[in-house]
């Protein structure tokens, strides 16, 4: 008896370089899952227009081909899994309007990655901002998904994507699957390196409090030197993200990285100065980054190569979601050509 796959769906916004954090959380493990799972991931261009302007027109272009090679190098492979480019099925934008019609103004309203937004945000906030949960509802009800596998920041997101399948469904007609959200609970929130209690981010303004995962290894080697500890004496390393918020961080990195747990690096540690334990953190960081750069500049030289893997992903997702926002047409009444 064979059994079906479960689908897992992923996606990464193209928007700058992509960071460790992105890699901990989730890129770091698709290599894997994708000889158990069915895998469909995803570069979601469109939710990046959020950060829209007109001089950083010309970098979203090479900024979706660098994502694409870096899921390639991280081990995603075109053989075993769908990798698309999320404007090329136009399907999304499409089931974006329909769910946008079911969601309630106030439920958009709850979501903490909208408001923290308001508050560090000077500029004028776009309502792409405010819908972006919808579209990425939409991403993910497109393929029957079963799993969406995301980082602690895009946790809320998920859960609304299930509330409105579930009253899509009963309203309407039963079509979408209820998705389960798939996190890993060490390394799903990677913080900044110098503000320890806030998430690192790519788009934050001071680089010192991110690791890009195309960044030179000096480079790396200043910031992890210069993160955030504490000043307790003698030093102590252990895990307690409240009192120590540092420390734990860097423990959570070098865990993940290590894969040896929590526990035994605090064992490890005892005695030893937080020289040390940013020493390690910078080997071990240096020995995956390193990987990953040599084959990105391999599969980032070759565009068509690039084009053509992303073309092949984007029929095989396309004959996916067209089937799915057809029957959804179907179940409203509307009636298409
Ligand atoms: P994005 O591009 O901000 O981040 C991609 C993934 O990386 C995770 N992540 C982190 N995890 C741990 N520590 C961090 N500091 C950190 N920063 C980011 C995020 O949780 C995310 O899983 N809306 C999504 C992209 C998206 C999507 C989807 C995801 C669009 N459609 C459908 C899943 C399913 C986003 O902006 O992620």
């Amino acid at each position: 008896m064979k059994l079906k796959k479960l689908t897992v769906f992923s996606a990464i916004q193209p928007s700058g370089k992509l960071t460790i954090g992105n890699y901990i959380s989730v890129l770091k493990h698709w290599k894997k899952m994708q000889n158990e799972y069915k895998c469909i991931f995803c570069i979601a261009d469109l939710h990046s227009l959020t950060s829209f302007t007109k001089e950083n027109r010309i970098l979203k272009k090479k900024s979706v081909l660098d994502t694409l090679a870096l899921y390639l190098a991280c081990g995603v492979d075109p053989k075993k899994s769908i990798i698309f480019i999320q404007s090329s099925v136009h399907e999304h934008s499409e089931l974006n309007w329909i769910l946008s019609c079911i969601t309630y103004y106030k439920e958009l309203s709850r979501m903490t990655q909208f408001k923290s937004k308001l508050t560090y945000t000077s500029k004028k906030i776009n309502t792409g901002l405010f819908n972006y949960p919808i579209l990425m509802a939409s991403d993910i009800l497109l393929y029957n998904t079963d799993k969406v596998h995301v980082g602690q920041d895009q946790k809320q997101h998920v859960e609304l994507t299930r509330n409105l399948a579930i009253r899509f469904n009963s309203n309407y007609k039963k079509i979408f699957t209820v998705p389960d959200l798939l996190m890993y609970d060490l390394g799903s929130k990677i913080m900044s390196l110098k503000d320890p209690k806030r998430k690192m981010s790519k788009s934050d303004l001071n680089k010192k409090n991110v690791i890009f995962l195309l960044e030179n290894p000096k480079e790396i080697l200043k910031k992890i030197k210069s993160s955030i500890t504490d000043s307790d004496i003698p030093p102590k390393i252990y895990f307690d993200s409240i009192k120590k918020p540092g420390i734990s961080n860097l423990l959570i990195i070098l865990s993940t990285l290590t894969e040896i747990s929590i526990k035994e690096l605090e064992k490890y540690f005892i005695g030893k100065s937080y020289i040390d334990l940013k020493k390690e953190v910078f080997n071990i960081l240096n020995i995956h980054i390193l990987k990953i750069q040599k084959k990105f500049f391999i599969y980032r030289k070759d565009i068509q190569f690039l084009k053509n893997i992303s073309n092949i992903g984007s029929k095989k997702a396309s004959k996916i979601a067209k089937k799915t926002l057809c029957q959804v047409y179907d179940s409203l009444g509307i009636l298409r050509k």
